[in-house]
């Protein structure tokens, strides 16, 4: 079993350059098969993500080319409407597929990602947007077919909750409908203002981004084009948190400091110094043992984001102070706990919510990551615990961290690759 051995108990020191975000790096490969000509996205990390995303365009009959950190997509001539069972099972941001093969080749065959260990993900928002479209919708178990044979309309869509996946949809649809959509009630995410931003250069005429309502002309294709997705904002929180928890200072380069602002805050509320060295670098000092932050509630942008939750988290497992996290977005966000727990720190999960009363000190023990950033806040815990613990699981850590041990091994933190037998 793949197993990382963490060794804790020191404090984190040095530079890190924050890599491109994956929430931004999928849609956009998925909209380039909007694109008549290639699409260059560069500086994009290897996640196994990202890899999925590569099979399953090369599978619908893109050329898809990796040379160093730049990826090239030219979409064929003829494509697939079918996006594989085995790849839409891989990775849950398959549903980004829908709308490009819909307007592509005016059918999208897709299974349903269905629930994941965070709790239901339903679509029902990416569908009944398409429906008002003009996409017929047949579902049968987990197969879902779309059909718009004549081509998707432009149309007046009010999202009930501004989801960040069905705006994305919702835009790629429109961008190549006829005629206008005014998209209200959108998700204003820094990855979807990318997405807009990465269609607007492909020729896309969308106006109001940054603002929840969104008004798309329709164009027949986009063209090839070159972009450079945006910083991640939840590997620069999970660096924040390392640092927050275990002590240290560190700079941060390639960060967008604005879409940090509601991580920040969180952390130098609970005592980390925290200072912008220009408008896309940060430094952060904590003495290791912060305060707690009382009632904290995760929201939509520009609110304190979901993913970042289990890392502030695991920051505040030794905090002299109360700590309360609450995921309004997600039903299952804190299933790290029990990771927490074997760690020796004292938390409890009620409905929703995340209590940490801090400890003094964490020890060393046998943890398994739940989830992706579940996994990533165990191992900012595991890094704060004296001794070696033993983190499996890490195949949901490797989805969206490029490689999560340099990155941390830059600051001094010891995590290697072992294998570990079940004794
Ligand atoms: C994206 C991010 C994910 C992040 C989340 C919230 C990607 C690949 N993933 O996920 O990391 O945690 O945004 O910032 O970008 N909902 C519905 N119906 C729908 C769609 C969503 O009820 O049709 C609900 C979901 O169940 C959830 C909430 O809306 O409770 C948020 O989901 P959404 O914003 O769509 O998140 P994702 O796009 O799935």
């Amino acid at each position: 079993m793949d197993t990382w051995k963490i060794s804790g108990g020191e404090s984190l020191f040095g530079s890190v350059r924050i890599p491109s975000a994956k929430n931004s790096v999928l849609p956009l490969m998925a909209a380039s098969l909007l694109c008549s000509g290639t699409v260059t996205l560069t500086d994009v990390p290897n996640l196994s993500d990202v890899m999925a995303s590569r099979r399953i365009l090369q599978s619908l009959g893109c050329k898809v080319r990796w040379k160093g950190r730049t990826l090239s997509i030219t979409p064929g001539q003829q494509i697939g409407s079918t996006v594989p069972e085995e790849y839409m099972r891989a990775m849950r941001s398959s549903v980004f597929y829908l709308a490009p093969l819909l307007v592509r080749t005016g059918k999208a065959l897709i299974y349903t990602p269905g629930g994941c260990r965070l709790g239901a993900r339903p679509i029902d928002l990416h569908l009944k947007g398409l429906a008002d479209m003009g996409a017929e919708i047949r579902q049968s178990g987990n197969a879902l077919e779309v059909t718009a044979p004549t081509g998707l309309h432009g149309a007046q869509i009010s999202l009930r909750f501004p989801s960040v996946g069905a705006t994305e949809t919702l835009l790629m649809a429109a961008v190549c409908a006829r005629g206008e959509t005014i998209l209200r009630g959108v998700a204003i995410e820094p990855e979807v203002i990318d997405l807009i931003r990465f269609l607007q250069s492909a020729g896309a005429c969308i106006t109001g981004a940054g603002s929840r309502t969104l008004h798309i002309m329709g164009r027949d294709f986009l063209s090839g084009t070159q972009f450079r997705p945006c910083p991640d904002r939840i590997t620069a929180a999970t660096v924040l948190c390392a640092v927050a928890g275990c002590g240290g200072e560190a700079l941060l380069t390639n960060t967008c400091n604005d879409d940090l602002l509601p991580i920040v805050r969180v952390l130098r509320r609970a005592g980390c110094s925290i200072a912008a060295c220009g408008p896309h670098s940060l430094a952060i000092s904590s003495c290791g043992r912060v305060g707690g932050v009382e009632n904290l509630f995760t929201d939509v942008h520009p609110a304190f984001p979901t993913d970042a939750a289990p890392l502030v988290g695991a920051a505040m497992l030794r905090a002299q102070g109360e700590t309360a996290i609450t995921d309004t977005i997600f039903e299952n966000r804190f299933s790290c706990a029990e990771g927490f727990s074997a760690l020796g720190a004292s938390v409890s999960v009620s409905g929703r919510t995340l209590y940490v009363h801090g400890v003094p000190a964490l020890r060393a023990a046998r943890i398994c990551a739940p989830d992706l950033r579940g996994g990533a806040a165990l191992v900012i815990a595991a890094l704060q615990a004296e001794g070696e613990s033993y983190l499996t699981g890490i195949d949901h850590i490797a989805r969206g961290y490029e490689d999560l041990t340099s990155l941390l091994g830059k600051l001094g933190a010891r995590i290697v690759s072992t294998h570990w037998m079940d004794e």
